[in-house]
This record gives structure tokens, sequence and C-alpha cells, in this order.
């Protein structure tokens, strides 16, 4: 089914639906020309029409938006009753995004169920589709909401969780429309045995193969990774007036934890250690901090490495808030194991990588990924796919090019035929 000869139409066709979906932006972004688009804004909501409209026009048999805000196409097997592979990405973005972050493995899916359709073709499975709502955990702390839901994991204290404008997310729920009860939202749990398995194409997010000139990866394991919310505590007084050798200044402390965090997560290949958000709330110019809230973004190889890497970096964070006579309050608002690939779909996707051409190259992905999500019900593999200006993200530089978007949509066909063929239980 090689419905596209690397037709430069394809690549560009996804190119133009990726610029569609990022019209829709948040304020003040809007304004700015930068795309946000958060969880049940009114930017994702109308992102959410239009993915619904893109998937029936491209031949989807049932679309649907789900209890928390999933968009959900299915196309249909040949036969009724068939096994069904699950694959999708998130469509939900970061503040001042890329526009392919989650949205390219929601598109490269369509573009395949459109070439099927086109060709009345029908396949020995059930092709789901669902675009995520939520996976970058941006208006609310939770992550990974979208994918967590069809696996069973979506925590009911979610709904009690504010934005920074102190809408709860359940009262955001009920404003889109949606549910907004834990009902409604355990229903979407999926019977893991009527799947064959997930598979997610995503931008690399990194410069490896902009580096290695390649235009696809296949992914080996996503990387292990946990958040936290922080709060440093101290004393608020006079700039002016307050010896240095008197202050208990709670952003220092912030600040010297966030030099810790860089040291520790340099001691090793493949840790990371990211201090995002700093913020003296109702700080003043001339005041010495009294609180500073921070996050911190930790992340490693393997599920030990992370844990070791948190340890070190929470008690080193403690001895610090100590000796300035500092609170310090840091609470975990993620937790994600490492995910390496199942691998027979590590495998098929590399049959599809060299099926269409191109040489296999394994990487891991030190980006998290709805593949991880999904991972704990079902076997689950990537494909990442080459990112332009050395694959910067969660950045508007953020790019891709038409033929390598085009060599996307080949590959997944590639896999569907594979899949196909290996998995084909129809009666001759
Ligand atoms: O943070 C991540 O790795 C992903 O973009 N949510
Ligand atoms: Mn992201
Ligand atoms: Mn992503």
């Amino acid at each position: 089914m090689r419905s596209t000869l690397l037709a430069p139409d394809t690549g560009n066709r996804i190119l133009q639906w990726a610029d569609l979906l990022a019209r829709h932006s948040e304020p003040p972004w809007d304004d700015r020309g930068e795309l946000t688009a958060t969880y049940l804004t009114q930017a994702h909501l109308a992102t959410s029409g239009d993915l619904a409209q893109l998937m029936r026009g491209s031949g989807f048999d049932e679309v649907a938006l789900d209890a928390v805000g999933n968009v959900v196409g299915v196309y249909r097997a040949a036969l009724k009753g068939a096994p069904v592979l699950l694959t999708g990405s998130h469509y939900d973005t970061v503040r001042n995004a890329g526009k392919y972050d989650g949205r390219l493995g929601i598109l490269v899916p369509i573009a395949c169920v459109a070439a099927l359709a086109r060709a009345g073709r029908r396949l020995s499975f059930d092709i789901e589709l669902v675009a995520f709502a939520e996976e970058e955990g941006q208006r609310f702390r939770a992550t990974f909401l979208g994918s967590g839901a069809l696996t069973g994991d979506f925590d009911p204290q979610w709904l009690d969780q504010q934005d920074g404008h102190g809408v709860t997310m359940r009262d955001a729920m009920r404003a889109a429309g949606l549910p907004g009860d834990m009902a409604a939202i355990s229903a979407l749990r999926r019977d893991p045995s009527r799947y064959l398995g997930f598979v997610e194409v995503h931008i690399e997010q990194g410069p490896v193969l902009v580096e290695q000139a390649l235009p696809l990866g296949v992914v080996t394991s996503i990387n292990a990774g946990a958040r936290f919310v922080c709060e440093a505590g101290g004393r608020a007084e006079h700039a002016g007036t307050t010896p240095m050798g008197m202050r208990r200044d709670a952003l220092l402390a912030a600040a010297e934890i966030s030099l810790l965090v860089e040291r520790r997560a340099s001691q090793a290949p493949g840790l990371v250690g990211t201090v995002g958000q700093m913020d003296v709330p109702g700080g003043s110019i001339n005041v010495v901090p009294g609180v500073c809230r921070f996050t911190l973004d930790l992340r490693a190889p393997t599920d030990a490495q992370r844990d070791a890497l948190v340890s070190d970096v929470l008690s080193g964070a403690k001895e610090i808030a100590s000796r300035r006579q500092i609170s310090l309050e840091c609470n975990e608002s993620m937790r994600a194991a490492a995910a390496p690939s199942d691998p027979a779909w590590q495998a098929r996707w590399e049959r599809a990588v060299t099926a269409i051409g191109q040489p296999v190259f394994r990487l891991n992905s030190g980006a998290g990924h709805d593949a991880m999500k999904l991972h704990t019900i079902m076997p689950q593999a990537m494909l990442f796919v080459r990112g332009g200006n050395r694959g910067i993200s969660h950045n508007p530089l953020e790019i891709i090019s038409a033929e390598d978007a085009a060599l996307a949509v080949l590959a997944f066909e590639a896999l569907l035929d594979d899949l196909d063929t290996t998995h084909d239980d129809r009666q001759d």
C-alpha cells in the first residue's frame, strides 16, 4: 500500500494540517502569533474540533470526543470483532510551543487512513486513533491525563486541581461540556485484550537524527522521569536595611538548589535536571524574597538512575534549606517509569523503515510520551521523525520537512501492511 511515492503533497498536506491546528492559540500568546493550547481552553477545544473534522473528512468510520477531551477516531477492519491497533499522540501544547510536538503523531495516521479510505481498503484490524487531550501538564499539574484515562490511571484528585485562575479541572471540564466525573472518566479504560498494541509517531525533539542526517529513528526506550513542585520559605524584609548575614532569602536557596540540580544531573550521560519555573509570589524589587516557588524535572534512562538522581537532589536541597534556615516543601507532581519498546513492535518499526529504503537507526527518548502510559497495559513502540533547527522543540523554532513527514507516512503504511499480512485472519 504505497499511497505516497515520497510525494511531497502528502508531506505538505501534513504541514498544512499542522498549520491549520496552530491557528488556535490562547491569550496572551495569540496576539503575539505564538502557539499555546493548554487543556480545555478555547484554543484547545477549537483544535479538538478541527481534529474531529479532519478525521471525519479522511474516512474514519466513527469520530467522537470522549469524557476527558480525547478525540477518538476508528477506521473499521474488514471483519467485525477484529482486534485493534491503537495509535495517536497529544494535541495540547506547552507555552509558546512548536506545531508538531504531539500533533505529528495524530496527523500521520490520519494521512494513512485517508489513503486506505481512498483505496476502499480494509485491514484485518481496526485502527483506533486517539488525539490525547492532555500530556504536557501545563494548565494543571496532572500529566498524561488523556492517555492515563485509557489506562485507568486518571487520579480522581486531579479533578480538584486548580489552574492559575483558581478554576478547578472539574469546572473546566464542565464548562467544556464534559461530564467532569469519575464514572464517565473510568469508563474510558481500555480492555488490553482487544488491542494488538500501541504505536506512536513523534518528532525526536532532539539533535540526534539531524546529526546522523537521517529522517527516521526507531525508539528503543523512553527515559524515566519525575517532577516536583517546590516552595522555599524564608523571611520577607527590607532590601536596604537587612544585612546580608541576617537574611533568610528564599530565592537564593532556590537558586543554590538549581545549581545543585545542574551539578548532579551532569554527573552521568543521559541524566537531565531542569528547574523550568521559578517565581517569587507577590515579590517586590526592594524586598528580600520571603517565598520562592519552583519546579524540578528530573529524568534518566532507567528507573534506578532516576531514583538516585531524585534522592540526591532532594537530600541536597534539604541540606541547603536548613543551612540557610529556609523551610522547603517539594511535592511530587509526576512520576513515569522508563518504557522500553516492546521487541516485537520495535522490530515492526525496523521492518517498516527498511521496507521504505531507509536505514534503521535506534535511539532512546529523553522526552516523555503517551506511549509510556500505554506501555503499562499493552506492547508499544515509537517512531521518531527528524526535527530541523538541530531538533529544537518546546520552542516555536520546532520544524520538520515535508519530505520527512511523507517518509513517516510511508513508514506507518509499511507497518500497517506488515501487521495486516502477519495478522490477517480473514478467510480466503
Ligand atoms: O516533557 C516531556 O518530555 C513531554 O514533552 N511532555
Ligand atoms: Mn512536549
Ligand atoms: Mn510530545
